[in-house]
């Protein structure tokens, strides 16, 4: 069972996956977000985009996360929304799964607004989706319709990861 990463920007729906696919594979869910560093939690709560160097230390983190859960299996969520930031994740666990929500900006803007208590200001959406590099070829990905509904995504999800040919 290798590690799998929910990454997306912020709405895309990673925590809801994420912690139903670790709920269905019988693995720990870790959310990415609960392991940053109190700065950078800080900078977040104000609206400031967290620089590459803001997150570095973060992903080696979470890379860590991966390396020790590499044989037993983990579900990570985590926004990874640039191909370094991902490259820094399989540091840690080479043989990761990647799955990528992706949907249209008005999608994600409504179910940000939809939530509450959550640190993200809406805000930071447009500069998340012009940061956004989508996985490429080599990275044992696979990208799923957010206007999808949870269950039929965790039915793709799982049907993926269990394909002899992927990931
Ligand atoms: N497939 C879905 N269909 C409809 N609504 C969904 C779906 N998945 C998640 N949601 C809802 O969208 C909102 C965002 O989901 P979620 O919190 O899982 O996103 P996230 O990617 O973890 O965001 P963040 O990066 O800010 O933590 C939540 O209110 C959630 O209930
Ligand atoms: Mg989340």
């Amino acid at each position: 069972m290798r590690p799998v990463v929910v990454m997306g920007v912020s709405g895309s729906g990673k925590s809801t996956l994420g912690a139903q696919l670790a709920d269905a594979l019988d693995v720990p869910f870790l959310e990415g977000d609960s392991f940053h560093p109190p700065d950078n939690v800080s900078r977040m709560a104000a609206g400031i985009a967290l620089t590459d160097a803001d997150r570095a230390g973060w992903l080696r983190t979470l890379a860590e996360q991966l390396r020790r859960h590499a044989d037993s299996g983990v579900v990570l969520s985590c926004s990874a929304l640039k191909r370094l930031y991902r490259d820094t994740l399989r540091s840690g666990a080479p043989d990761t799964a990647v799955i990528f929500l992706s949907g249209p900006a008005e999608v994600l803007a409504q179910r940000m607004a939809g939530r509450s208590g959550h640190y993200m200001p809406p805000s930071l959406l447009a500069s998340q989706l012009a940061t956004l590099e989508p996985p490429q070829a080599d990275e044992h990905a696979i990208t799923l319709d957010i206007r999808k509904g949870p269950q039929e995504l965790l039915h793709d999800a799982l049907a993926w990861l269990r394909s002899p040919d992927a990931p």
